[in-house]
């Protein structure tokens, strides 16, 4: 798979966010996809100076940790404070992965199914919080976060052991049903990973190797 390689990080962010700004302008009714973590920050910064319209855009988070939301690292939290709270988007029209987890898929395809599906990718390969081994038949439950991704996300927390052990993801076949991805990576520390994944063997071991298979994925990386 081509993997388009940007200038610098603010070209990363400027092109998704312009793939997104078109979705939406195109189809005002647009349902999407959207991650959390550092990849899409600077994403939702310029989506939020576009001051798109977003009061009939529906959104589905791809995760969320099993922790208290009110807390600032929630992903809850994340997206009020980086996007939601900053455009006209109706809180009834974002939603967060929810129990019963078949509502939430029927939400979806109820919804008639995600238009754009934003991705990051994982050093170890995951996509939302679908670790190695997650099975590519997958749909949205409970997880046991790896080891490697707690090490990871360690950043955000005061401690390794305030991050949480669990979330709740989509399923990779959830994700796979999205009619358009996009897979944003940034950083050197992305790079071996991304080329497995994309060029490598498809394989349970990497989730991220299961979009080699979809007809509609664009990958985009900056170091
Ligand atoms: C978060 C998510 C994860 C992240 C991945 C990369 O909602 O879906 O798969 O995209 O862990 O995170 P960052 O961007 O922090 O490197």
């Amino acid at each position: 798979m081509k993997i388009n390689v940007l200038k610098n990080y603010k070209e990363l962010s400027s092109t998704v966010a312009d793939i997104v700004e078109t979705q939406i302008k195109k189809h005002p009714l647009s349902k999407l996809c959207l991650p959390t973590g550092s990849t899409p920050l600077g994403m939702y910064d310029e989506l939020v100076n576009k001051k798109l319209d977003w009061k009939s855009v529906i959104t589905f988070n791809l995760d969320v940790y099993l922790m208290n939301i009110t807390r600032p690292q929630s992903y809850q939290s994340y997206m009020r404070k980086n996007l939601f709270d900053r455009t006209n988007i109706y809180p009834d029209h974002y939603h967060f992965p929810f129990r019963p987890f078949s509502a939430f898929e029927d939400k979806i395809k109820g919804s008639k199914g995600i238009d754009l599906c934003i991705l990051g990718i994982g050093t170890n390969g995951h996509i939302a919080f679908n670790e190695p081994g997650s099975s590519f038949k997958s749909r949205t439950r409970v997880v046991n976060l790896s080891e490697q991704t707690i090490k990871d996300n360690s950043r955000f927390f005061d401690s390794v052991d305030d991050v949480p052990t669990q979330a709740i993801t989509m399923g990779l076949e959830t994700i796979m049903e999205s009619k358009k991805i996009i897979l944003m990576a940034n950083g050197d520390h992305k790079l071996n990973i991304l080329n497995v994944a994309m060029n490598g063997e498809v394989t349970e071991d990497v989730p991220a190797s299961i979009l080699q298979n979809h007809k509609n994925v664009k990958v985009y990386y900056s170091d």
